[in-house]
């Protein structure tokens, strides 16, 4: 049994980072482990966790385990959860409720978490102790154990648990399943150093490590071969990518020699505005290929609050960066994370937010209430404001947002704009993303599923466009 520990989380030393090839086997004796058995897995949080689940599916079909989307069929049940805000732990442990009854009427159901909250002592506490039904908890750095984990789980029949604290390496030879054959998640980089104050992530995630630039080009490389169109370079603060390597290559390098790999389309997420240099703008406006589009989060418009939160960067400056992103970048889109509430945010500081969303007037943003997540420094700032009053700041927040969403849309109406077509929607129509990341509804065959086509927007809805394809 290895259980998290907090302290252990926070450590940050120089000891060097390995790269590991051979880290992930799976035992002979394990490769028919599933044989017969379906599993199910639950993914919440950022891109980042699905990507991780496309490794877990890809893992447990190397032992012969087969999907399922239906909850109630599986064998194995794995919620791979999020640790960012307090809802969403309360929406993995009402899930468990649901495995527990089902696991009443079928006992022989495994039944396992992982993901960010696995990473936290106090929610491990807590499953030790009020869920002991639960058959295993693993964490985000033993990814590519789950074999052996799931092997003793079944042999021995006691609770499982395997989360190391450490700072993690790299360990390049866990297999993926992809969930779309057109767009690829690729992570450049795991955890992140900046301990924001509020922030969860740098526990959870531990130490900033890259991946060479060469592992990372030959797996665009292999995606483009397989006829992917599309790459989302993954990281907490992608712009920090390199840093940790004792090489001279940073993010405007990755970028330049991803975008040579002759890949369609390349995003990149997420942007910290601390580490944004003028190269990555550079390689932006050089390739055709790298998106106009970038998440830029500014958490708060108060330079008071920005410091208390550690964010680096004051309002002006973020402002500044923001209107050399829109400069340079022809028809760039740009997003972002606001948290309102932060410990002792006082009236005039929520105004300096909103002066700031009136100066920007983003694409789109998404906005939170601050959620105290124990062990992290602002959890133990003395916060005066109510929750009522948190909820109403939201509120006016998300007017003005929806306000400028709605202005940013606007300026599609007619226009022709390419679109990546994903699938099939709810309602039976296509559904893609343009360059700039707008959603478009698309009436049309399913043979343009997988292309890049021009598109002309013929209705603005709140959240996504509607249009119809104009063939050349
Ligand atoms: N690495 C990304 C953030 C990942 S978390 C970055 O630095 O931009 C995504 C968003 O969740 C953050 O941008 C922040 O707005 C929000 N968030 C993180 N911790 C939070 C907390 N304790 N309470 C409320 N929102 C939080
Ligand atoms: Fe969290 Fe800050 Fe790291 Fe983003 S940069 S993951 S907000 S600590
Ligand atoms: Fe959540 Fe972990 Fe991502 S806390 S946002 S799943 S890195």
């Amino acid at each position: 049994m290895n259980l998290p520990n907090l302290n252990e989380a926070r450590k940050r030393t120089n000891k060097e980072i390995l790269i590991k090839t051979n880290e992930y086997i799976v035992k002979e004796n394990l490769k028919e482990l599933g044989l017969g058995k379906k599993y199910y897995i639950k993914t919440y949080g950022c891109q980042m966790n699905v990507h991780d689940s496309e490794n877990i599916k890809a893992i447990l079909e190397d032992m012969s385990f087969e999907e399922t989307t239906d909850f109630e069929d599986a064998d194995l049940i794995l919620l791979n959860t999020c640790a960012i805000r307090e809802n969403a732990h309360n929406k993995v442990f009402g899930f468990l409720g649901r495995v527990k009854h089902l696991k009443e009427s079928k006992p022989h159901v495994i039944s396992g978490v992982c993901g960010c909250m696995a990473q936290e002592e106090n929610v491990v506490n807590e499953i030790r102790t009020k869920h002991k039904w639960v058959d295993i908890i693993f964490g985000t750095h033993n990814i590519h154990n789950l074999p052996n984990i799931l092997f003793d789980s079944m042999t021995r029949k006691e609770q499982e648990i395997e989360v190391f604290s450490i700072e993690g390496d790299v360990i390049e030879n866990i297999p993926v399943k992809r969930d779309s054959k057109y767009k690829a998640w690729v992570n450049i980089m795991y955890g992140c150093d900046k301990f924001c104050t509020y922030c969860i992530v740098p526990y959870t995630r531990g130490k900033q490590r890259s991946r060479t630039p060469e592992y990372i080009i030959n797996e665009v490389k292999e995606l483009v071969k397989q006829g992917y169109k599309e790459v989302s370079l993954l990281g907490q603060n992608v712009n920090a990518y390199g840093k940790d390597l004792n090489i001279d290559y940073k993010m405007g390098d990755l970028l330049r020699d991803v975008a040579k790999t002759g890949i369609e389309r390349i995003r990149f997420m997420t942007s910290h505005p601390w580490d944004f240099d003028d190269d990555m703008i550079n390689a932006i406006k050089e390739y055709d290929n790298i998106m106009p589009y970038v998440h830029l989060p500014l958490q708060s418009g108060s330079d008071r609050i920005l410091k208390l939160m550690g964010r680096r960067y004051t309002k002006e400056k973020y402002i500044e960066l923001y209107n050399k992103l829109k400069t340079n970048i022809p028809n760039v889109s740009i997003t972002t994370d606001i948290i309102v509430g932060f410990p002792g945010e006082t009236e005039e500081d929520f105004n300096d937010t909103l002066d700031v969303v009136s100066a920007c007037k983003y694409d789109s943003a998404f906005t939170f209430i601050f959620s105290p997540r124990e062990g992290t420094p602002a959890a133990k700032m003395e916060d005066n404001v109510s929750l009522e009053e948190k909820e109403q700041r939201l509120y006016k927040l998300n007017e003005l947002v929806n306000e400028y969403a709605n202005q940013a849309n606007q300026r599609y109406l007619n226009k022709i704009t390419p679109v990546l077509i994903e699938g099939v929607g709810e309602k039976g129509n296509l559904f893609g993303y343009t360059d700039t990341m707008k959603l478009v509804n698309v009436d049309g065959d399913s043979k343009y599923i997988g292309k890049i086509v021009n598109v002309e927007i013929t209705d603005i809805k709140t959240w996504s466009l509607d249009g119809i394809i104009k063939e050349d």
